[in-house]
């Protein structure tokens, strides 16, 4: 009796729970379907690209001239179109400046459904925060890119930059091209690491950045692919795949890592004599700062926030950069005449010195110039997504209600021809300050704009003025023409195949 008991209530068990499962799995599709059409009818009168049934246009997306397809549907759609990743993910992608600055200049918060992607990885910190919490992090953090913690800085770009010339200098020796972007995001990692999380002598060990490095190069890869394929959009199924499960693997990769430089410093900051060194020195870096704040009530940050700011600086402040100088060097490469200009530029300001100085930036006029061209062909951040918190109204009387999604095509806003007559050509000058004067100021963010824009863009210029500077002073960059690279949003811009370039080694050696 008892099994007959046993079997029948586990029969019954099973047909209730999928009596259930089916419930909630019909409410689930309801709640999807309901929300597309409040999402679509938002949009009515915003003409776009025809969509496929099923991918929306994330399959045009994906093609490695996705960029340049968004580029043409630009032309072909003034001011904006609607943008779909599947069926149910739509958005406004907006690239005109006027368009740009009606969002834009006010902080509406970050599209959730986009950067829920990011909170297995990097928590809630900066990027992804909103409301009171975002405003006092905010509040918090910004006096750790105060002018006076920046400039010691400077040192050490250039050190960690002589380090990245002395690997380079051996293979320039084999004449054959190579990837940079690799080498350059090393360089880039340990260049924060050193700033912003005080790494030292006793540094963390080679292979563990080297593993954090490539989980992180994963992590962006897979929330790229994630975000435009809407079978992967809802948590539960994710987890289940084998491309979830390679995001958790990596997010456990990078938080171990997060955890061994707060716990570093934490014992650091045990020892009294490193406690007084530190209330010694004049600025606090970025660790000390989130580990002794307090707020008006005295209480801590805990220790979730501090991991994800800890987390979100981590990414936010090497992969950005990274890209930035890469591509960088490509223009340089595919443009020897500015090459050539920038590094007479840095010789005549550097003259027998092989390092860069606080006041030698501001100098660095024609560099700047053409640093600010390359991140307009080439935003190291393509993309960005807000979700409307009230309604915006258009400058040509079309609006849209609050809860609707925006992606604002950086890459797409950088190449209108309006405001950048023949936007394919590199021309530098474009940034001079004669013709920067009455040009529109949304019509240039590399950086973002408004309250949410990026907090580190002054510590990511000197960086990059002094990175490239000392690069060109060793080194002259050529094409390899076999190998172009190929531009693809992950995130950051990426190239599909690395960015392969020849180096030939001029006359200063290394140690020199
Ligand atoms: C070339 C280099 C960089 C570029 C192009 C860049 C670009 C951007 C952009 C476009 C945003 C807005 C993101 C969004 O709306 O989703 C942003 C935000 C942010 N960036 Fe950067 N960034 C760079 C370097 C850095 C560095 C070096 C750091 C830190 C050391 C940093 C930290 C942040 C943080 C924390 C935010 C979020 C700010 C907030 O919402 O309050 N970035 N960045
Ligand atoms: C470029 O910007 C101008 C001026 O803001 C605008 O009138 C034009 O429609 C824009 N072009 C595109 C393709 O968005
Ligand atoms: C402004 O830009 C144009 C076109 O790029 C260029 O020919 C001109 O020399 C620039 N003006 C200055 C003062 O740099």
């Amino acid at each position: 009796m008892v099994p007959t008991f046993f079997s029948l209530s586990f029969s019954r068990l099973g047909l209730w729970a999928s009596g259930v499962i089916l419930v909630i799995g019909f409410l689930k599709l309801l709640r999807l379907l309901l929300r597309k059409q409040k999402l679509a009818r938002a949009m009515d009168s915003f003409p776009g690209p025809p969509t496929h049934w099923l991918f929306g246009h994330a399959l045009e997306i994906q093609q490695t001239d996705g960029l340049d397809k968004v580029v043409s549907w630009a032309h072909q759609f003034p001011y904006a179109h609607p943008l779909w990743f599947g069926q149910f993910l739509g958005f406004l992608n907006i690239y005109e400046p006027d368009y740009v600055k009606a969002v834009y200049s006010r902080g509406d918060p970050k599209a959730s459904d986009v950067y829920d992607f990011f909170l297995q990885w990097i928590g809630r910190g900066l990027l992804v925060l909103h409301g009171p919490k975002w405003y006092q992090h905010r509040k918090l953090l910004t006096p750790g890119f105060h002018y006076d913690v920046l400039k010691p800085y400077v040192a050490v770009f250039a050190e960690c930059t002589h380090d990245l010339l002395d690997k380079w200098e051996k293979k320039a020796h084999e004449d054959k091209s190579f990837d940079i972007f690799c080498d350059v995001g090393h360089m880039a990692l340990d260049t924060l690491m050193k700033c912003t999380f005080g790494k030292g002598e006793k540094g963390l060990s080679q292979s563990r950045d080297n593993n954090y490095y490539l989980a992180v190069s994963d992590l962006t890869l897979l929330t790229q692919q994630r975000l435009e394929s809407f079978q992967y959009h809802n948590d539960f199924i994710y987890w289940l795949t084998p491309h979830g499960r390679r995001f958790l693997r990596a997010c456990q990769i990078a938080h171990d890592h997060t955890d061994q430089v707060i716990r570093k410093r934490k014992e650091a900051l045990k020892d009294e004599k490193e406690r007084e060194k530190m209330q010694k020195r004049k600025h606090l870096d970025f660790l000390d700062i989130l580990l002794e704040a307090r707020d008006e009530s005295g209480l801590r940050l805990s220790d979730t926030d501090i991991r994800a700011e800890v987390d979100t600086f981590m990414f936010e402040g090497h992969d950005t950069t990274t890209s930035g100088i890469s591509w960088f060097l490509y223009c340089m490469a595919l443009y020897p005449e500015h090459q050539q200009r920038c590094r007479e530029e840095v010789r005549e300001i550097l003259g027998d010195k092989d390092s860069v100085q606080w006041d030698d930036l501001g100098k660095m006029t024609y560099l700047t110039m053409c640093i600010k061209e390359s991140f307009r062909l080439y935003p190291p951040v393509p993309q960005v997504y807000r979700q409307l918190s009230k309604p915006v109204n258009f400058v040509d009387g079309r609006s849209l209600p609050a809860g609707s999604l925006i992606s604002l095509h950086i890459y797409a806003l950088h190449r209108n021809s309006t405001v950048w007559p023949d936007p394919e050509v590199f021309d530098p000058l474009r940034f001079s300050p004669e013709n920067m004067s009455g040009r529109h100021p949304f019509a240039f963010m590399p950086f973002s704009a408004g309250p949410r824009n990026c907090i580190g863009q002054q510590f990511a210029m000197n960086e990059i003025k002094v990175v490239t500077a000392l690069c060109l002073l060793r080194f002259e960059f050529s094409l390899d023409p076999s190998r172009l690279p190929i531009k693809m949003p992950q995130l950051i811009l990426r190239s599909k195949n690395g960015i392969h370039l020849h180096l030939k080694s001029l006359s200063r050696g290394p140690g020199k």
